[in-house]
Formats: C-alpha cells, structure tokens, sequence
C-alpha cells in the first residue's frame, strides 16, 4: 500500500536545492524538464491570467495527447485513474439518480464512467480547455454514450454563475485544484455552495503539503490541508479530509465540503498518505 512519507509532504519542490537534488537523482528528466519550464515560460508571458495560460497548456499538451493531457502515462492508466475515481464516489454516495457536476472533467477519464452510470442529462462537464472538451466528445462517442445526454460546457471561471441553484447532488473535481491559484479555488468555494442540493456534497482533490505551500511552472500547486478546510469555512461550508482515499494509489489528497451537518460528512478522521505518482 502506497504511503506519502512525513518527508514527501515537508518538501518544497520550488526550491533550487530541491531541482538540484532531484535533477541528479533523474538525469533523463531534466532535458523533459528544461523544455516544459521553456514552453511555460513563453506561455505565462502571452497570458499572464492564470486561466488563459493553464488553457493554453493544456491546448499545447492536448494537441500531442490528450490521455497525457490529463495528466496518465498511458492508456492503461487513463482507465484505472477514472475506475479508482468511479468506484470511490459510488463507495462514497454516488447514486444513479443524482444530478453530477463534474469540475474540469478534462477528456473524460473518470466522466464517460459517471455518464454511464447515472440517468440521461445527470452529467454536468465544465472545464476551462474547449480543446479538452472536444476530446471528451470524442470519448464520448467512442463509448457511444450519445442517449446519455450529458452536458459538457467550456467556462471561463468557476463562478457557476450560468448553472441552476440548489441542482447538484455531486459536485466533483479531480486534480484541478492541484493546478490552481487559491483565488480559482477561493471563487470555487464561494459559489459551489449556491448549485448544491440541500444534502449534496462537493468532492475534490488537491495536493497536500505540510511545509510551506508553493507552486512549480504554475501548474502544480500544493496547499496544507487546513488552508482549503478554513476557506470553506468562509463560505459557510463545512469540510471534511477523505482519509480513505489516502489509501489508493494516487499522489494527491481529497476532501468533501457541504453544508454544514450534512450527512455526506459524516466519518471518521484520521491521516496518512501515498507517494504522487500521477495526477
Ligand atoms: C489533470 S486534468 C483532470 C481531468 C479530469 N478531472 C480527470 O480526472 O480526468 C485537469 C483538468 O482541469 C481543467 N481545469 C484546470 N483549471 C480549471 C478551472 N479553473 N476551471 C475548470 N477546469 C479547469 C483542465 O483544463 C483539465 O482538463
């Protein structure tokens, strides 16, 4: 069973000596390496709004391959990453009827599995990449979910100010905040709490640091759990920290905000964590 070590969760992988340390221990990785902080680069100065360049990441990322777009190395685990997605929200709630709004669904990766299973027209994608999106009409149609009907909308921000109030029972977001700003996240935790169901819940992942937050390229970003947990709390929405979800094979960390005293929160509480391995 994977497990993130007390060291793993203290590094600051911004830092010089870290690179430094890393680049000597993964030669191969440093020329994939110096050619992405140089194509980030040139991207960050056409579009120094964090949304215009992360869209235009994952254009240039996309336009190569969208399964490692999203973040799998291969197709393989394009489809274990979107079953573990699966299988833990339908351990977790997840029922057929609910109504699901999927935050950066990208390509589909766990979204054609949720389309599926719930009834047609219960699936929401939004995601910030229309060129993510016309991949995820291309996975939708190789899985030929069509009578499905699922929505799949590009957005500029996540004020959701276009969606319905009180319409989602589920509302999802895997490895999206791992790749945002805390103002993206702070405006997603100010609004998601207007499209919720009165019992429904929001589920997303991040990446969890106990040192000191930081960012790498502006792609990844790594937060401590209590930073996420008290600004939902700001928005009047209660959290709670997936332990269990810890115990899968995958880097980040996930936790659940709702109302407050909603059943979907209740659970133990307990820590612990795997290595990353993958977003
Ligand atoms: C690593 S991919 C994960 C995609 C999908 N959730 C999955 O697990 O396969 C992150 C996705 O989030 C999208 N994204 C990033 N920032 C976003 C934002 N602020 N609003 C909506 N989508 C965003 C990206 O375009 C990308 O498709």
């Amino acid at each position: 069973m994977p497990e993130k070590s007390r060291k793993s969760l203290k590094v600051n992988r911004s830092k010089l000596a870290h690179k430094a340390a890393y680049a000597v221990r993964n030669p191969a990785r440093i020329a994939p390496y110096l050619r992405r902080a140089a194509r980030d680069g040139w991207l960050r100065f056409r579009s120094p709004d964090h949304v215009a360049y992360y869209r235009a990441v994952m254009a240039s990322d996309t336009a190569s391959n969208p399964e490692a777009a999203v973040g799998s190395r291969s197709h393989e685990r394009w489809l274990a990453l979107g079953q573990m997605q699966f299988d833990y929200l339908q351990r977790h709630g997840l029922q057929k009827q609910h109504r699901m709004l999927d935050i950066g669904c990208g390509n589909l990766r766990a979204g054609w599995r949720f389309i599926d299973f719930l009834e047609p027209g219960h699936y929401y994608g939004i995601d910030i990449s229309p060129d993510i999106l016309v991949a995820a009409k291309k996975t939708l149609v190789g899985y030929g979910l069509q009578e499905k009907v699922p929505y799949l909308t590009p957005t500029q921000d996540l004020t959701l100010d276009f969606l319905p109030t009180g319409h989602f029972d589920v509302v999802h977001a895997h490895s999206v905040f791992s790749h945002s700003p805390i103002e993206v996240i702070d405006e997603c935790l100010a609004h998601v709490g207007r499209v919720l169901a009165p019992d429904g819940f929001f589920d997303f992942t991040f990446d969890r640091t106990e040192g000191a937050e930081h960012q790498v390229l502006r792609e990844d970003f790594y937060y401590r759990t209590e930073t996420l947990t008290n600004l939902a709390l700001r928005h009047g929405l209660e959290a709670r920290f997936m332990d269990d979800w810890e115990q899968l094979p995958h880097g980040q960390s996930k936790i659940r905000v709702a109302r407050p005293g909603a059943r979907a929160l209740e659970g133990p509480e307990r820590r612990g964590a795997p290595e990353k391995v993958e977003r």
